[in-house]
């Protein structure tokens, strides 16, 4: 907790790091806290890029009341400026578009470049030199990077370069090759949930057997599935539940089927065909029949997207590096969850203490010429909406409940599982940081404990 010399004190902090005060999942004055000193100050993604491909493509961003642009410009770069005419502040852009001559402002007709610049004011004579200096009616720029296939903006113009802010999270999804995945479909849900309280639902593993009991095959179901994080052991050693070689590719390809049904993608299925045609392949060590089987799929991922030209990672160097399939982290609100070649993601918003805006991408690599058409922005779909596949139809359940009962009388903390449920004070702790003023450096390092592979412990974040 940031005691020392924080500048600032922290409603509701947090105390004792596996117990989360529950006032900050509800409290208006943390959540406006919130939006002054975390919101400003960190990388927030955007968009996929994807949606912006040619010159004049722009996308509108908006969190927390702020709107920002960003555009691809005739250099194939992508800009970012807040959205603001410098006349009387009329937003020049409005959720998705192609402004292929820059922006007009529908108020009165000043225009800008793809590069921010302002390029015609209507009848100048009218105004007093002192309202048209030509810098001052440039469009204000906001920070923007790109990484994985997505921009992500920063209204802070000190902040840590966004790779560096990413931590482990970055090179993990780099080697799943992130940038490569296009979107398949992208829906949203307007949940009535603190933004945090939505991350914690896919910050730990410890709710699957119970949430998710479709995904642990019969024979495992007695055994502690998907508690800890365990270094070195693979997705399919993790479910095989038996000594016999087939009835371990048989639990394996029952877990990432219904993955892959369950999430509506993730695990692709055409990755699932891949794995069908050598389930009856020759394993004649038991002991390492889940192992085998994974490194013969891995070798049938790649002859196929040889075959295919579909762009595939290289799952040797994976493997070399011990980087796994799993469910991957980006403070403060980015997840992607990759198996294969396909992952799933998720962004996090927060619209008031109890209100959140959830979206989630199913995205896979396709060989040129077969990507699907670009979705466009999602309108929310009810929370039981029978289109969304059933993995997040059974999170929407729980979420809501868990929010209400955050009120209830004699209900002071979550109760955190060190080992399993750690991401979570992690996170919270973070925000703390951010919320007391620690300094950005400190925040910087904190912030290498927190971005990464989620189920972690608690971990020291160095304030
Ligand atoms: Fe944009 Fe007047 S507000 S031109």
């Amino acid at each position: 907790m940031p005691t020392d010399d924080s500048p600032r004190a922290v409603p509701f902090a947090v105390d004792s790091t596996d117990r989360i005060p529950a006032e900050r999942y509800h409290d208006q004055a943390f959540f406006d806290l919130e939006a002054e000193h975390l919101w400003s100050s960190v990388w927030q993604m955007a968009c996929r890029l994807q949606e912006i491909p040619n010159a004049g493509d722009f996308v509108e961003y908006t969190n927390l009341g702020k709107s920002v642009i960003v555009v691809r410009d005739t250099n194939g770069d992508v800009n970012a400026f807040h959205n603001a005419c410098r006349h009387r502040g009329v937003q020049l852009a409005v959720d998705r578009g192609c402004a292929k001559n820059g922006f007009v402002c529908p108020f009165h007709g000043w225009c800008y470049g793809l590069d921010g610049a302002n390029t015609f004011v209507y009848s100048p004579d009218h105004f007093r030199d002192e309202n048209l200096v030509p810098d001052e009616l440039n469009l204000r720029p906001c920070r923007v990077e790109l990484w994985g296939g997505s921009a992500f903006i920063n209204h802070d113009d000190d902040a840590p370069p966004l790779r560096d802010s990413l931590g482990p999270f970055a090179p993990a999804m780099e080697a799943f090759n992130v940038e490569d995945m296009q979107i398949e479909w992208w829906e949203s849900a307007v949940l009535p949930v603190n933004w945090r309280l939505v991350l914690s639902a896919f910050l730990e593993g410890y709710h699957v057997c119970t949430t998710h009991p479709e995904l642990i095959p019969p024979g495992t179901r007695d055994k502690d599935t998907y508690a800890p994080s365990r270094p070195g052991v693979d997705y399919a050693s993790r479910y095989a539940g038996s000594d016999d070689s087939q009835t371990q590719v048989d639990n394996f390809l029952y877990y990432i089927k219904n993955l892959g049904e369950g999430m509506g993608g993730m695990v692709h299925a055409r990755e699932i065909a891949v794995a069908e045609s050598i389930r009856h392949m020759d394993l004649p060590e038991p002991a390492t029949a889940s192992r085998d089987f994974t490194a013969a799929l891995y070798v049938a991922l790649a002859e196929w997207g040889r075959e295919s030209g579909t762009p595939m990672p290289d799952f040797d160097a994976m493997a070399a590096q011990g980087i796994q399939s799993g469910v991957y982290y980006a403070f403060p609100h980015y997840f992607l969850l990759p198996v294969y070649a396909s992952a799933s993601a998720y962004r996090v918003r927060p619209i008031g203490p109890e209100e959140t805006l959830f979206e989630i991408w199913s995205l896979a690599p396709f060989a040129p010429g077969e990507q699907p058409p670009t979705p466009g922005t999602p309108t929310p779909m009810a929370l039981d909406d029978e289109r969304w596949p059933w993995i997040p139809l059974q999170d929407f359940s729980n979420l809501p409940r868990q929010q209400k009962g955050l009120h209830a009388k004699g209900f002071e903390y979550m109760r955190l599982a060190e080992s399993v449920e750690g991401t979570i004070s992690n996170v919270e702790r973070l925000v703390d940081g951010y919320l007391a003023g620690v300094d950005s450096q400190r925040l910087l390092d904190g912030a290498q404990h927190v971005s990464g592979k989620i189920g972690s412990p608690i971990a020291d974040l160095g304030f």
